[in-house]
C-alpha cells in the first residue's frame, strides 16, 4: 500500500492534466477532490476530464459533495478504484453504501474533524477504509487539525482491521505526526502538487516517514 497519495484539488482541466503526467510512474494511487459547490464551499473538474487516467493510477475519489450517490456513475464510468464519501453529507449511509457495493468500489467513509468516530458505528462493518480530516474540507494549504489524530484509535477499536487514513494540512511538519498516531495512508496536497518539483517532494515526504 502506498503510504502518501498525492491529492489534486483544482477546478481547470489543464492543471488536473499536468498534475497526472507530472505524476506518472512514481505514485500507484492517486487522490482526486470533487466538490460542488454546496457541501464546500468551492467546486472542482468534472469527473470525465480524468479520462483514461485509471489506466495509469488507482484512482481514490474524495467526494465533497451532497447527495454522494449522484456522483458514483461517473465514478464508475472514469474506473475510481476507491470512492470517498462524507458521512456529514449523507442522508442514508447505508443506502449509499449499498450503491457502493453494486458499482465494485472500495468503501470509504471520511469524517470532518468536529464528528466524533461514534457516528460510524452503525457502518464500519462493511467498509473498506475511514478518512480522518485533519482539516475542514474545500480547499488545500491549510492548517493540520492535531486534536483529530485520537480519532484513529478510536476507529480500530470499532474495527481493528481496517484502513485509515488522513487528509488535509500533511506536510513535512506534520506528517510523522500523523503516522505516529496509526494511519495506513495520508493524502498530500499543496506539499507535493504545488511545490516546484511534486516528484521530489512526494519522496521528500516518504523517506521521513521510513526513518
Ligand atoms: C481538502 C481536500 C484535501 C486537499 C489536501 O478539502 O480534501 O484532499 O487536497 O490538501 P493539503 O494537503 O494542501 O491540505
Ligand atoms: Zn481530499
Amino acid at each position: 500500500m502506498q503510504r502518501i497519495i498525492p491529492a489534486i484539488l483544482t477546478a481547470d482541466p489543464a492543471e488536473l492534466r499536468e498534475g497526472l503526467k507530472t505524476l506518472k510512474g512514481h505514485a500507484n494511487w492517486v487522490h482526486v477532490d470533487v466538490m460542488d459547490g454546496k457541501f464546500v464551499p468551492n467546486t472542482s473538474v468534472n469527473l470525465f476530464e480524468l479520462g483514461e487516467a485509471s489506466q495509469i493510477f488507482n484512482i481514490e475519489i474524495h467526494l465533497m459533495v451532497e447527495s454522494p450517490e449522484k456522483y458514483f456513475e461517473d465514478c464508475k464510468g472514469i474506473g475510481a478504484k476507491r470512492v470517498i464519501f462524507h458521512l456529514e453529507a449523507a442522508k442514508n449511509p447505508a443506502e449509499v453504501l449499498q450503491k457502493m457495493e453494486e458499482c465494485g468500489f472500495q468503501k470509504e467513509i471520511a469524517l470532518n474533524p468536529p464528528t466524533p468516530v461514534s457516528k460510524l458505528a452503525p457502518y464500519v462493518e462493511r467498509l473498506d477504509a475511514v478518512m480522518v480530516m485533519s482539516v475542514n474540507p474545500g480547499f488545500q494549504q491549510q492548517e493540520f487539525i492535531s486534536d483529530v489524530l485520537s480519532k484513529v484509535s478510536e476507529i480500530r477499536r470499532l474495527k481493528q482491521d481496517i484502513l485509515v487514513g488522513i487528509d488535509g494540512g500533511i506536510n513535512e511538519q506534520t506528517i510523522k505526526q500523523a503516522f505516529g498516531a496509526g494511519v495506513d495512508y495520508a493524502c498530500a496536497g499543496s506539499a507535493v502538487m504545488k511545490t516546484s518539483d511534486p516528484v521530489a517532494a512526494l519522496k521528500h515526504l516518504q523517506e521521513l516517514i521510513s526513518q
